[in-house]
């Protein structure tokens, strides 16, 4: 694992844009794996002045995401769909048919989850993914337990992570139970993984995806595996390592 300490979220956030700006000019049809979260905000923000600004291309860009809560409405504000929209496709010339975001409205979930599977290694795999990481260790919805699911899958979220996104809601109750998340193969899948931490009250996980065991109570820790990781992190989350 590469790994960058920078001095604030600004810089995190830039130097995590340049990456993937580098990735889009060199093959026009990338795949690029998405997070949502606050963690990326800021360098989707840089992203989308690249385009409209710098002319970084991004109509032949192809995109698959994480996750998304279930069960949820895309036209739902709290939807990672309605995120991603806002913060970065609105931004850019993306084609939002090149744009896939787990279906929060899924019937047949098992269905859902195969095809998003199958979905993403016709798209040939993904070329970078970015990744955010929770205060838990958790990847996605990837929460810590005994075993984990490798594949897309529907998953109960952990009391930690629901606290921690009931920020985003009106109050705790209101933050969906349930999510449909990339398994930690899934995300092995990427060619290249761009992983993210920012502020003090990531600093525990990331002790204890550098520092840990490599064990699926830290589902990060798994990724010290992957053969290209670039980890970047400010001051602050890197604090105990
Ligand atoms: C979101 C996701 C989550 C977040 C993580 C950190 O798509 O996959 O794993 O990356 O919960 O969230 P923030 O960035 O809000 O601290």
């Amino acid at each position: 694992m590469q790994i960058h300490v920078v001095e604030n979220y600004e810089k995190m956030s830039e130097l995590a844009a340049n990456y993937f700006a580098e990735v889009i000019s060199e093959k026009p049809n990338c795949v690029i794996g998405l997070a949502t979260g606050s963690t990326p905000v800021g360098m989707y923000s840089l992203l989308g002045k690249k385009c409209t600004e710098e002319g970084l291309d991004f109509s032949e860009v192809r995109s698959v995401n994480l996750d998304e809560y279930y069960p949820i409405s895309p036209e739902n504000e709290q939807s990672y769909r309605y995120f991603m929209n806002k913060n970065l496709f609105d931004k850019t010339n993306i084609d939002k048919a090149n744009t896939n975001v787990p279906d929060g409205t899924a019937k047949d979930v098992d269905a859902f989850c195969r095809e998003y599977e199958a979905k993403i290694d016709a798209m040939g795999g993904i070329d970078i993914q970015i990744l955010g990481i929770g205060r838990n260790g958790h990847i996605g919805f990837n929460e810590p337990d005994s075993y984990l699911v490798p594949f897309t899958h529907l998953t109960a979220l952990t009391e930690s992570t629901i606290e921690a996104n009931s920020r985003f809601f009106e109050s705790e109750a209101d933050v969906p139970k349930h999510a449909l998340t990339m398994g930690i193969q899934s995300v092995f899948k990427a060619r290249r993984i761009v992983i993210l931490a920012s502020g003090a009250d990531k600093a525990e996980a990331v002790r204890d995806m550098l520092k840990g065991n490599i064990s699926t109570a830290c589902p990060a820790s798994l990724l010290c595996l992957h053969p290209d990781v670039i980890f970047i992190c400010d001051k602050d989350a890197y604090s105990l390592v």
